[in-house]
């Protein structure tokens, strides 16, 4: 029976997953809303739209989990431009899970923050109206990657140049696409079970 629902359903997901593809950015609700907010204030700073990094991307994920048992309160500890001695996490180490090239993140720039409950109003306000607005609109950053975990946000600016691009070999990004998949997948069934 339930072999039966999902194959009547079969194009419905096929939809879901269409419409799932073909969303340029990750698979996190408020990772999107933060990245969509700092493209806004930057056009309203007459500043162009900073382009996605998946490869900065999967390292600021990387981060806020290896930051997820940290307090709030040493948020400002991790802020750093990445060619500096690093404080906390294995970064050489996170370089590696995502296929990273790690001479090539030296120039790039780390901004955590710690919310509780990830409240959107006020990681917004901690983006752009502190001082980590002014690397947000620093000319030397072109493009942004977003990580999440718990209570923890991290955005990581990148250059556009060997320097602090966040380069790779190959293509752990299509990893971590194929990864989403399988998630809003299960997703999907357990939605379909639900409204059945
Ligand atoms: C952005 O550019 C417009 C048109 O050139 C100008 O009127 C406005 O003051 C600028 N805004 C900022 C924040 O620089
Ligand atoms: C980074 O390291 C790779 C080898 O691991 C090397 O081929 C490349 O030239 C280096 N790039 C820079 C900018 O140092
Ligand atoms: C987020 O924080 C703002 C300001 O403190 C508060 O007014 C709002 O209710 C909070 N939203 C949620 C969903 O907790
Ligand atoms: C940037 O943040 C500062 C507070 O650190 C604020 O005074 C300023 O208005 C913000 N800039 C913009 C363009 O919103
Ligand atoms: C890369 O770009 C940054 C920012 O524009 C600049 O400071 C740096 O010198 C450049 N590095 C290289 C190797 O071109
Ligand atoms: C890199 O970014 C700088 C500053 O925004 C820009 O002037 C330059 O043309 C860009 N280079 C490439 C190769 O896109």
């Amino acid at each position: 029976m339930a072999f039966l629902k999902l194959t009547t359903l079969f194009p419905f997901l096929l939809i879901y997953v269409f419409l799932f593809t073909s969303s340029p950015a990750h698979c996190n609700e408020i990772e999107d809303v933060i990245l969509k907010e700092i493209n806004t204030f930057r056009k309203n700073t007459n500043h162009t739209e900073f382009s996605h990094n998946p490869n900065a991307d999967c390292f600021a994920d990387k981060v806020a989990e290896s930051l997820k048992d940290e307090p709030c309160s040493r948020a400002s500890d991790f802020f750093y431009q990445l060619g500096m001695v690093p404080r906390l996490p294995n970064y050489q180490q996170l370089f590696g899970k995502c296929n990273i090239k790690a001479n090539t993140t030296k120039d790039a720039m780390m901004l955590p923050t710690c919310v509780p409950k990830l409240n959107k109003t006020l990681l917004i306000e901690d983006y752009t109206q502190s001082p980590y607005n002014k690397s947000l609109t620093n000319p030397s950053f072109t493009s942004i990657g977003v990580g999440s975990k718990d209570q923890w946000m991290v955005v990581l600016v990148t250059t556009n140049n060997s320097s602090g691009s966040f380069s790779s070999g190959s293509a752990p990004s299509l990893l971590g696409l194929l990864h989403c998949l399988i998630g809003s997948f299960i997703g999907f069934i357990f939605i379909a079970l639900l409204i059945n």
